[in-house]
C-alpha cells in the first residue's frame, strides 16, 4: 500500500518525507490556493519544489474542464519534472484526454470520484490512479468506504490496473479500513498519518522501560 500525502505545503511534504514512508504527493487547485500561490510560472515552481522534495508520484491538477485545454495543460505539467502524474476531473472531457494521455503514455489521476460508474470509466479510460472522495461522501451521510470495497471488487473481476487512491481521507481509521479492504494508495494530511503512530500502551511500555534502562 503506498502512502501519498494530501498538501501543497512544501513543510508537511518535508517532514512526511523525513519520516521515511511517503510514496508521493496529491495536490489539488484549492490545496495550491491555500498556499497562496498564483500565476502559471509559480504553479509550475512549487510542483517542481515538491517533486525536488519527495521519491515518488507528484499528482499536478490541470484548471481546464474541455479536452483541448486538458491535452495542452497536461503537455506543460509532464515537463515540469518525470515524477509529475496528470491530475483529470471525472467528466466526459477528462475521460477523452484520460484515453488520449494514456495513449501517449502519460500517466494520469482521474479526480473528483464519487461512484462504481466513475470509477469503471476511469479504469475504461486506462488512468493510471483513480481518486474516490471517501470523507466528502461520509460528509454527506453516505459511506465512502463502501464506494472503496465496490470499486476493489470490480477491478478485480476484471484486472483493471487502474490503482485506487482513497483521497479526502479524514482520520486515521479510513487509512485502517482503506487498507483492509485493498485500497492501493491512500492520500491524507499529515495527521491523519502520524496518528497511527499513537497507542497510549506504547507510551506507557515506553516510559516503563526508560525507567527500567536506569538500573542496567
Ligand atoms: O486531493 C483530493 C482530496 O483528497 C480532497 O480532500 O479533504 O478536500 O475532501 P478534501
Amino acid at each position: 500500500m503506498k502512502f501519498f500525502i494530501d498538501t501543497a505545503n512544501l513543510e508537511q511534504i518535508k517532514k512526511a518525507q523525513d519520516l521515511g514512508v511517503l510514496d508521493g504527493v496529491t495536490t489539488n487547485p484549492s490545496l495550491m490556493a491555500k498556499e497562496g500561490i498564483k500565476g502559471k510560472e509559480a504553479i509550475n515552481a512549487h510542483y517542481k519544489a515538491i517533486c525536488d522534495i519527495v521519491d515518488g508520484d507528484v499528482s499536478a491538477e490541470v484548471l481546464s474542464v474541455d479536452y483541448d485545454g486538458m491535452m495542452k495543460e497536461a503537455a506543460e505539467l509532464v515537463k515540469i519534472d518525470d515524477k509529475i502524474v496528470v491530475k483529470i476531473p471525472m467528466i466526459a472531457d477528462g475521460i477523452k484526454a484520460i484515453k488520449a494521455l494514456t495513449a501517449k503514455g502519460i500517466r494520469t489521476n482521474c479526480t473528483l470520484v464519487f461512484s462504481v460508474g466513475q470509477a469503471l470509466l476511469a479504469a475504461k479510460a486506462g488512468a493510471t490512479y483513480v481518486s474516490p472522495f471517501i470523507g466528502r461522501l461520509d460528509d454527506i451521510s453516505s459511506d465512502g468506504l463502501i464506494l472503496i470495497e465496490d470499486i476493489r471488487l470490480i477491478y478485480d473481476n476484471y484486472g483493471f490496473e487502474t490503482q485506487i487512491l482513497a483521497a479526502s481521507i479524514r482520520n486515521s481509521m479510513h487509512i485502517i479500513n482503506c487498507a483492509k479492504l485493498g485500497a492501493d494508495v491512500i492520500t491524507s494530511p499529515l495527521d491523519s498519518i502520524l496518528a497511527l503512530l499513537k497507542h497510549p500502551l506504547t507510551d506507557i511500555g515506553l516510559a516503563k522501560f526508560i525507567e527500567d534502562s536506569k538500573k542496567l
